[in-house]
């Protein structure tokens, strides 16, 4: 049997750790062949080269180089040069992850010329249009053939949208294959400790979504209750490279600025340095998706800095809470931590580290039934 090629777009931080372990899958099965295309939306060493490294994903065969950019130059650019890429090498199928712009980018340059379009991490929705991903989502899933699902409402999105029901594959959380594989490894690492921090004794944050960082009174207030929660509990803060841009443009930098060994500012982390540092915390906030997942598998508290989310299961069964940019819902989450009465999350189903290879099973059949 001819072997199927098939390209897997990554290009920011989020799309490294999910394609990692459908990599890891590919290899193991003869009938499917990939090649690894680069957008360059990621290109910091920290938030790039370091996750190739640490999750071992091999150099990608194609770089598009595209940077910075807004969102309509960025995903442009990613549209044009993945078009003159498929018009020379054209692959039985675009493989996108999550929803970034280099997802949607690629995934419309893919269907523009007919190549069939996957989708992993399909349905979700924040029903949040303001948010540049949900727009991602939206129409990465209208232009996609075959959509990998990882949680029960992505199933009822897409049916309600009309998604034939043979186009969807429920199939878990590929994000949290890397986690549980990486897990050991992660934890041996003691970051906390090369920061001075005992295990359960500090909190982590991350922020980087616009509605938290690209106005100057929401990320000002914000970056002062950091300090002022720090007071109570050391609190680590890796500041991604949106924020620290936007803590400059609006001369909030001091607030950036290590305090006394309270909050710690430091540089974007490598994927096994975070979780090592998650893992050990006694409480989470972040307005990052991923967060959301991986803390609710490992069990920690999570003051999710949104009003809405599109992944439900995490506020379900798992341990996350929205509190908005709310400072007294902040305050009041955080207290209720240190108090020791925030309540467990449970097992979610199909988030057990072996979603990849239902990915890559089903992929593999799909290909075959339309050769
Ligand atoms: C992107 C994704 C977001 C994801 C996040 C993870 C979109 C719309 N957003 O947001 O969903 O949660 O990645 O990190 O795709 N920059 C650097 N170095 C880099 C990359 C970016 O300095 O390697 C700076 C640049 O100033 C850039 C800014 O960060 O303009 C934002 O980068 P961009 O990729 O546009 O969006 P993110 O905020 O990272």
């Amino acid at each position: 049997m001819a072997k199927s090629i098939i390209d897997l777009i990554a290009g920011a931080r989020p799309n490294f750790i999910k394609l990692a372990p459908v990599v890891r899958a590919l290899t193991e099965v003869d009938s499917v062949g990939f090649r690894i295309v680069h957008t360059g939306q990621h290109y910091d060493d920290s938030m790039n080269d370091v996750f190739f490294r640490d999750l071992g994903i091999p150099e990608p065969d194609v770089h598009l180089e595209v940077g910075s950019g807004s969102h309509g130059s960025q995903t442009a650019r990613i549209l044009e040069r993945y078009e003159a890429h498929l018009m020379k090498h054209r692959p039985a199928a675009t493989v996108v992850f999550g929803d970034v712009n280099s997802t949607i980018a690629c995934a419309l340059a893919g269907v523009k010329i007919g190549v069939p379009v996957v989708h992993i991490e399909a349905g979700l929705r924040s029903f949040d249009r303001t948010m540049p991903e949900e727009i991602n989502r939206l129409l990465t899933d209208a232009l996609s053939d075959l959509l990998f699902v990882s949680e029960p409402s992505g199933l009822e999105n897409l049916r309600r949208e009309g998604v034939a029901e043979n186009r969807i594959r429920l199939v878990g959380n590929v994000m949290i294959d890397t986690l549980l594989g990486h897990l050991e490894t992660a934890r041996s690492r003691r970051a906390a400790k090369t920061l001075g921090l005992e295990k359960k004794k500090y909190g982590f944050v991350t922020i980087h979504r616009p509605s938290n960082v690209d106005d100057i009174n929401t990320l000002k207030c914000l970056l002062n209750l950091l300090h002022e929660l720090a007071e109570h509990m050391p609190v680590i803060f890796p500041v991604h490279p949106r924020t620290s841009a936007s803590a400059k443009r609006f001369g909030l930098d001091l607030l950036l600025q290590p305090d006394r060994n309270r909050l710690f500012c430091i540089p974007p982390q490598p994927y096994l340095e975070s979780i090592s540092l998650l893992a050990d915390a006694t409480v989470v906030l972040t307005d990052s998706g991923g967060l959301q997942e991986e803390t609710s598998v490992l069990g920690i508290p999570c003051l999710t800095l949104r009003e809405n989310t599109e992944r439900p299961i995490t506020v379900e069964l798992g341990t996350s809470r929205l509190v908005g940019n709310d400072p007294e819902k902040i305050r009041a989450a955080f207290q209720e931590v240190l108090s020791g009465t925030w309540t467990c999350g449970q097992p979610i189903p199909l988030w057990d580290g072996k979603a990849a290879y239902r990915v890559v099973k089903e992929l593999a059949d799909w290909l075959n039934g339309r050769t």
